[in-house]
């Protein structure tokens, strides 16, 4: 696990997004695992000024999201598809079709959940995940309680989610409060995982994940296990960190480390 501490949110996405294109370049068909919510944002849309300016290619790109809403139809302007349409697909040449989020919608969210993971393994399973954290901890909506060895299901959103994703609704109870998210299970498997984590609301959060001990009391922390995960973060977020001068010490002598 790797924390990288950059100095401002515009920073962070860039240091984040590099991670995620580098995998494009090498692997042009690669399956990109995305995450919705604020943190993310600036990380799409650096991913879209590469597009754009030095050619970032998304043609053969395949996406899985972690997440999406139960009852909340693609067209709704909160649904995560609607999210992840306009903070990232429209803007670049990625095939629609190669787009995969959860079916907010489906009749059998059983079946649908299985065919899920199917259609992720199908695909040869992810490259690269992007994360960011909720405030209880939650990657995806894996909420405090969350077995980690779970499976992509249905979960209940808690109350803290409820309220923090209420900013986005017109009122609180508009806010779904079941869930489709890919389990803790699924998200380890990725080869790779990018998190970004911005602002003083997260500091403690970030401390208890990455500093504190695995628990499903704070899924993210299970991300400690994973053996290729990679934390940006800012300053604001890092400051309630214990080992902060050493994560810098670690940077600045990278690239004299031994490969
Ligand atoms: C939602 C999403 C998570 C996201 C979290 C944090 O709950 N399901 O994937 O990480 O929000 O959102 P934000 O980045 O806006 O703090």
């Amino acid at each position: 696990m790797e924390i990288i501490v950059c100095k401002d949110y515009d920073k962070m996405s860039k240091a984040a997004a590099a991670e995620v294109a580098m995998v494009v370049r090498e692997k042009p068909d690669a399956v990109l695992g995305l995450a919705t919510g604020s943190s993310p944002i600036g990380l799409y849309a650096e991913l879209i000024r590469l597009h754009k300016e030095e050619g970032l290619d998304f043609s053969q790109v395949r996406t899985f999201n972690l997440d999406e809403y139960i009852g909340l139809p693609p067209e709704h302007e909160q649904s995560y598809r609607q999210f992840m349409n306009e903070k990232l697909f429209d803007d670049i040449n990625i095939r629609k079709k190669n787009t995969h989020l959860p079916d907010g919608m489906a009749k059998n969210v059983r079946a649908f959940c299985a065919e899920y993971e199917s259609m992720i393994e199908a695909c040869g399973g992810i490259d690269v995940q992007v994360l960011g954290i909720g405030s209880d901890g939650h990657i995806g909506f894996n909420e405090p309680g969350s077995s980690l060895a779970s499976r992509t299901r249905v979960k209940t959103l808690t109350e803290q989610t409820i309220n923090d994703n209420s900013r986005f609704f017109a009122k609180k109870e508009d806010v779904p409060i079941y869930a489709i998210t890919m389990g803790i299970g699924t998200i380890m498997e990725a080869e790779r995982i990018v998190l970004v984590a911005a602002g003083k609301n997260k500091a403690g959060t970030v401390a208890a994940a990455f500093e504190g001990p695995v628990s499903c009391m704070c899924t993210a922390s299970a991300l400690q296990l994973h053996p290729d995960s990679i934390i940006f973060i800012d300053e604001a977020a890092a400051s309630g960190l214990k080992m902060r001068d050493y994560y810098d010490w670690v940077q600045s002598n990278k690239a004299k480390a031994p490969k």
